[in-house]
């Protein structure tokens, strides 16, 4: 089987294909990128070395993909992935973003139909409407919000959501932020080229990625980057909420995705699968920045985070993704612990005390 990996040289795109081809013997992997994310290019060597056909390209440029030999199926790794990306501030235009997570999808896309491949899409808990997110009913726990147990056994929590998480029924109506409407808009687009044309499509809405080498920010890849920024002892900022770091999110290694993906891959266009699926780390994974400082205060000594009870653009107090889906259909689960996932950041960067950072 023949891979497209675009997004290749970022963190998912690159953990994922070191994964599938230690899964699957004899796989062959193209990956696209265009190194615009800094520090991407530290994996192209690396990648080359294990195989990987890496070549340079920009998903926005169609010609871009018209010069790469037909593949088997897509699995579309490239994006600007914060959610603040597009709004003021960010570094990106509400129209550079389209540019990047949506028109590069369509063209992705029409490099599927021309060489019937299949598409699978790294799309996002993102696409979850805000509103009802922002006003789930929380209390403290431990250090952490969780939901209301009251308001859990009274029925008042909205369609969607239970204490263990938020499922694939839950709202997606706007505003879900200009991030999440890239990749809401993307999965439609792709289901619909899948329905038009009998391609095999596959969404899956990941909650946090987390692991060794990623380039997060403290507004994309908040694990890595805590864990990162600690190490190296900059300064750290509880942001919104109480300013007390009770905000929870759930964290999933990205190599995990490995065996869903190719068991996706495997089933065709004819499956009656869902399309639709989360995939997370869930309720067992899940933690709160506070208690991920616990963690760092213990592994890496002590250091001063300071508070900042403003309010950030679409901060969420607790997201935790609900995959009984992908459990049911696919009986796929999350294969590392969250342990394992915050052992190998702090090791990778005291080894890396450069890596790129914000
Ligand atoms: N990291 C997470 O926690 C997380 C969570 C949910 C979903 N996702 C999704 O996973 C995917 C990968 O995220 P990531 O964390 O690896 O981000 P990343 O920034 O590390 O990787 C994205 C890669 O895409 C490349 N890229 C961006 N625009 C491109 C374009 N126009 N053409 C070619 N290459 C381009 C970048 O250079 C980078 O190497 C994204 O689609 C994101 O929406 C990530």
């Amino acid at each position: 089987m023949r891979l497209l990996v675009t997004g290749v040289c970022g963190f998912v795109g690159s953990a994922l294909a070191r994964a599938l081809l230690a899964e699957r013997a004899g796989l062959k992997i193209i990956g696209v990128d265009n190194l615009a994310r800094e520090g991407a290019h530290h994996n192209v060597a690396a990648l080359r070395a294990l195989g990987v056909d890496v070549r340079h390209g920009d998903l926005r440029v169609a010609a871009d993909l018209d010069a790469l030999p037909a593949v088997d199926a897509v699995i579309d790794c490239a994006a600007q992935p914060s959610v603040l990306a597009g709004t003021a501030g960010s570094g990106c235009t509400p129209a550079q973003l389209v540019g990047h997570n949506l028109e590069g999808t369509l063209h992705l896309l029409e490099y599927c139909r021309r060489h019937s491949a299949a598409f699978v899409l790294l799309s996002t808990s993102r696409v979850y409407s805000i509103p009802p997110l922002a006003a789930l009913p929380v209390v403290v726990h431990r250090g952490a919000f969780a939901l209301d147990p009251a308001a859990a056994a009274a029925g008042a929590l909205p369609p969607g959501v239970t204490p263990a998480g938020v499922t694939e029924d839950f709202s997606t109506a706007a505003p879900v932020s200009l991030y999440g409407a890239t990749k809401l808009a993307s999965e439609t687009m792709a289901l619909e080229y899948g329905h038009a044309f009998g391609l095999p499509v596959w969404i899956n809405r990941c909650g946090v990625l987390a692991g060794a080498g990623q380039f997060g920010r403290a507004d994309q890849g908040i694990f890595s980057f805590w864990i990162r920024e600690w190490a190296a002892r900059r300064p750290l900022k509880h942001i919104g909420f109480d300013g007390l770091g009770h905000q929870v999110r759930d964290c999933l290694h990205p190599r995990d995705l490995a065996p869903l993906v190719l068991a996706q891959l495997g089933a065709g266009s004819s499956s009656d699968k869902q399309r639709v699926l989360n995939i997370a780390g869930g309720a067992s994974q899940a933690m709160s920045l506070r208690q991920l400082g616990a963690w760092c205060r213990e592994r890496l000594g002590p250091h001063e985070v300071a508070s900042d009870p403003a309010p950030r653009p679409y901060d969420l107090p607790w997201v935790v993704l609900d995959s009984d889906r992908a459990a049911s259909v696919w009986n796929w689960r999350p294969r590392t612990p969250l342990a394992e996932i915050l052992e190998e950041i702090a090791v990778h960067s005291l080894a890396h005390p450069n890596w790129p950072h914000p």
